[in-house]
């Protein structure tokens, strides 16, 4: 055969194979955080839901506890089509789209109720349809997660006590800048190995969240929480751009809505369950808890303003929206 004449064969298998509508599927679906994780209950939730909704033609198979490997990992997954979906954190995409980092401003929201309005509000929600183009995988919605707290193995009383000690932070930007800002070695880490590096020394304190600090024990190796809810940690789902190619508008339709649901169903979970954990926390005696607000970072939350609208516009359009809500 010609060149010429395969090339034209390749191309209309090809075109084939991306208009022909994927009948029926088991779809995998990859998440960093353990089975436990709210996180993990929601994808479980959403799948068993898509099962009922799509009269079983598409189920879903959950990898929890980065069994698929790290965000990094799964994410060119989604692109090479090996993975069908993920619910990823914002911070993993912010490596990739500094936009996104205006979602850490400090402050912006005071509590994960109000962090469900801003990421459904017009400016986040562009944020999502931008993705398509820049990372190769289709975001469906953004969900919430317990907002920020610090963690430490030592006392403190105001943020000075940071000073030079290494905090453990989720590795991107936003929060690198934060502690780097006050002074403190931000030490980038992910989730799976903070357990073990707090308990040995390799770190002094741990930027986390409620739910990281109770249902994975941080607890049990620290001496201080700073109840500071000082940012907030969205999830996204994400589906891989090569299937969304091969689903057919109703699918895609029942794909994007049951998905959009379950994530937006953390804004209330989260509002629930961070009451119980602080107080299980509490309950154990093992850590001083100290409620903070902007005040206790004082002038580092406006260099980090001021860094980032350097960055990218969309800080300021998150704050008018913020300001419509707080
Ligand atoms: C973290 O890196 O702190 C993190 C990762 C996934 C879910 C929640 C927190």
């Amino acid at each position: 055969m010609k060149l010429k004449t395969l090339f034209k064969a390749l191309a209309l298998t090809a075109s084939i194979a991306l208009s022909s509508s994927v009948a029926a599927k088991d779809m995998r679906l990859g998440l960093i955080v353990p089975a436990s994780h709210e996180w993990s209950k929601a994808a479980t939730a959403m799948g068993e839901e898509l099962k009922e909704k799509s009269g079983g033609r598409h189920t879903m198979s959950i990898f929890p506890a980065g069994q698929l490997g790290n965000e990094a990992q799964m994410l060119q997954q989604l692109q090479t089509g090996a993975l069908d979906m993920a619910f990823m954190t914002v911070a993993e995409i912010t490596n990739r789209s500094e936009d996104f980092g205006a979602l850490f401003a400090p402050y912006l929201v005071k509590n994960v109720h109000d962090s469900g309005i801003l990421l459904n509000g017009p400016t986040a929600q562009k944020l999502l349809d931008s993705l398509a183009a820049d990372i190769g995988a289709v975001g469906l919605g953004f969900g919430g997660a317990s907002m920020r707290l610090l963690l430490t193995a030592f006392p403190i009383q105001s943020a000075e006590d940071l000073k030079g000690r290494k905090i453990r932070i989720t590795p991107f930007p936003p929060a690198k800048d934060f502690y780097q800002i006050m002074g403190a070695a931000s030490t980038p880490m992910p989730v799976t190995d903070v357990y073990d590096s707090l308990a040995n020394g390799q770190v002094d304190g741990v930027d986390a969240d409620l739910e990281l600090v109770w249902r994975m024990k941080f607890y049990e190796r620290g001496n201080t929480l700073l109840h500071s809810s000082h940012m907030m940690f969205p999830v996204i789902g994400l589906v891989s751009g090569r299937l969304w190619q091969q689903l057919d508008e109703a699918d895609r339709e029942l794909i994007r809505e049951t998905t959009r649901k379950h994530l937006n169903g953390l804004f209330k979970t989260y509002g629930v369950v961070e009451a119980e954990m602080l107080e299980n926390i509490r309950g154990t005696g093992k850590v001083q808890i100290i409620e903070a607000g902007p005040e206790f970072f004082s002038s580092i939350n406006q260099q980090w303003e001021t860094l980032w609208n350097k960055r990218t516009p969309v800080l300021q359009e998150l704050r008018k929206e913020a300001a419509q809500i707080n």
